[in-house]
């Protein structure tokens, strides 16, 4: 393949395909390939140039599949090895890339290697693979330390013959132990695997967290949660710099390949850390969750945008832009808040929301991220302008925090509820055969099919269609030109090239829009008198 075609991940659209709730084929009322390679026709119509798939790997699903038993295989419920070759060239053919995730912190507990580590007892080879450790106390019965676990609950887990096993995330979640060998050549063969049946890269779960101090030193915490303190410099456990040459050996092998293979990692890590990860011999790209987690108000978003490019140049690294995902509440409800930023990641739920606001600022936040250089993830569904269901019944709820956090946190099954595409009650043309969805869908999602959104000129799916068009056709913005120009308070006014503006006003007042300008793409109606409204973005072209 040619240069070009080598870098089109600087600027690329990513869709985020959350498999499970994506669209059935089987009649299960859960996800499968099938399902998906039966919508492929509806992302090339959206506009995107690549799918991230979320886990799709054999597993007990104890974390959405984050829990992998067998990283070379097709979780059952989910279709087979050969579909999944089927979809890489259906989705080529196509010209969608595929992307894939692979999850190498952790894997199953029903790993075949967790299994063996089991049975093989304490100071075996087989042990050697995760992190084993003696208790503490006089007869071992406290863990080996004070973490503790993402979703509740502390890092350690005792097995029957008195050791106790690392585990950052659930019990059903062992960590792996990335100093031994075994491991990174274990993981540099799956790499391999799915490259050799063609798929495009990898999405790196938790790339932060790989590596950990073998001290596994108390970390003094009395919160809740594995994920505070991650800002900590030197932490035992997250963004330590032994990471890189793992991600060395990884860049290696994906340039091995003809046409070059990426990455794009999930490490949350301190401001200004991240480039670390995308120096020219590692990762390609990460997500910014800076930008996901940021209150859409001018002031900040400016400042997270600038250090964002800033930082990431240093490297020659693009950045990327992220509104929403499978962990964090949907951000037309987030918008629809008093405060719209997210407080606690992963756990941000249950404030009066005003849906009709959300959906009108989260209009204007595309519009803002489409207009940015470098790359951009949309999470299936927010084309659609789903808001996160925040009312599913206790008895539905599967996210291990419900479970972990004593039934005080409800977890992320809000943002995951399957997509609805045609008709006028559920299941919404998920499953052909009208089965009941593995979450349950509001009754008022009838207004946000994706047959729905078709038909309306206005609605999101068309106004994501004709940025993702305009995004592709004009020249102007597939670079990296980027240049802030002087607005009034609280909005933001910034140039791509050969002339292409972008207007967001995110203050409570009309502002005028900059002269000597066409709109191209608007995100809602501009005022009458040539301004642009509250919480309204506009692209526009320089006569
Ligand atoms: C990542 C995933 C999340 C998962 C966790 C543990 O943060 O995005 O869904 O629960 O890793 O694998």
């Amino acid at each position: 393949m040619s240069n070009a075609s080598d870098s089109w991940w600087r600027n690329a659209v990513i869709y985020q395909v959350y498999i499970r709730s994506f669209a059935d084929d089987s009649g299960d009322g859960i996800g499968d390939i099938a399902g998906l390679r039966s919508r492929l026709q509806y992302l090339t119509y959206l506009g995107v140039d690549a799918i991230w798939i979320n886990p799709w790997y054999p597993s007990p699903l104890a974390d959405g599949g984050y829990d992998v038993s067998d990283y070379r295989d097709i979780h059952p419920g989910y279709g087979t090895l050969d579909e999944a070759k089927q979809l890489i060239t259906e989705a080529h053919h196509l010209g969608l890339r595929v992307i894939l995730d692979i999850v190498p912190n952790h894997t199953s507990d029903q790993h075949a290697w967790f299994q063996q580590a089991l049975a093989a007892g304490p100071g075996s080879s087989e042990r050697e693979r995760y992190i084993f450790r003696e208790g503490r106390g006089e007869d071992g019965s406290l863990p080996p330390n004070d973490w503790h676990a993402a979703f509740g609950g502390p890092t350690w887990t005792r097995t029957d013959d008195g050791q106790w096993y690392l585990h950052l995330f659930a019990p059903e979640q062992p960590d792996l132990n990335w100093d031994n060998p075994e491991v990174r050549a274990e993981f540099e063969s799956v790499l391999r695997f799915w490259f050799d049946l063609g798929v495009d890269g990898f999405r790196i779960d938790v790339a932060h967290g790989m590596v950990k101090d073998p001290a596994l030193p108390d970390l003094g915490l009395t919160e809740f949660s594995v994920l505070a303190r991650k800002g900590q410099e030197n932490h035992p456990h997250w963004d330590r710099d032994g990471i890189h040459d793992i991600f060395r050996n990884w860049r290696a092998i994906a340039d091995s390949y003809p046409d070059r293979r990426v990455f794009v990692a999930e490490a949350h890590v301190r401001p200004g850390r991240l480039a670390g990860y995308l120096r020219p011999d590692e990762l390609h790209t990460a997500f910014n969750f800076d930008f996901l987690k940021c209150a859409l108000e001018a002031d900040r978003l400016r400042e997270v945008i600038d250090r964002s490019i800033t930082d990431l140049a240093t490297v020659g690294a693009p950045a990327t832009w992220v509104l929403s995902n499978h962990d964090e509440t949907r951000h037309v409800t987030r918008y629809g808040r008093a405060y719209t930023g997210v407080t606690t990641p992963m756990r941000d739920q249950g404030h009066p929301t005003d849906l009709t606001l959300g959906t009108r600022r989260a209009r204007a936040a595309a519009l803002l991220m489409l207009a940015l250089p470098g790359g951009a993830y949309i999470y299936q569904g927010e084309e659609l302008g789903l808001y996160e269901v925040e009312d599913l019944p206790e008895e539905v709820l599967q996210d291990p925090t419900w479970e972990r956090s004593g039934h005080t946190i409800r977890g992320r099954d809000g943002c995951r509820v399957p997509l609805p595409w045609t008709g006028d009650t559920p299941p919404f043309g998920f499953s052909a055969n009208g089965a009941a969805p593995w979450l349950p869908q509001p009754e008022d999602w009838k207004s946000c099919t994706a047959e729905a959104n078709q038909a309306d000129p206005t609605s999101m799916l068309q106004l994501y269609r004709s940025a993702l068009r305009l995004r592709r056709t004009k020249a102007g913005m597939s670079g990296e030109e980027f240049r802030w120009l002087d607005s009034p308070d609280g909005t933001l006014l910034f140039e791509r090239g050969n002339g292409l503006l972008c207007a967001v006003n995110l203050s409570d007042q009309p502002v005028p829009l900059p002269v000597a300008c066409r709109p191209l793409q608007q995100s809602g109606p501009l005022g009458s008198d040539g301004q642009l409204p509250p919480d309204t973005t506009v692209w526009l072209q320089r006569d």
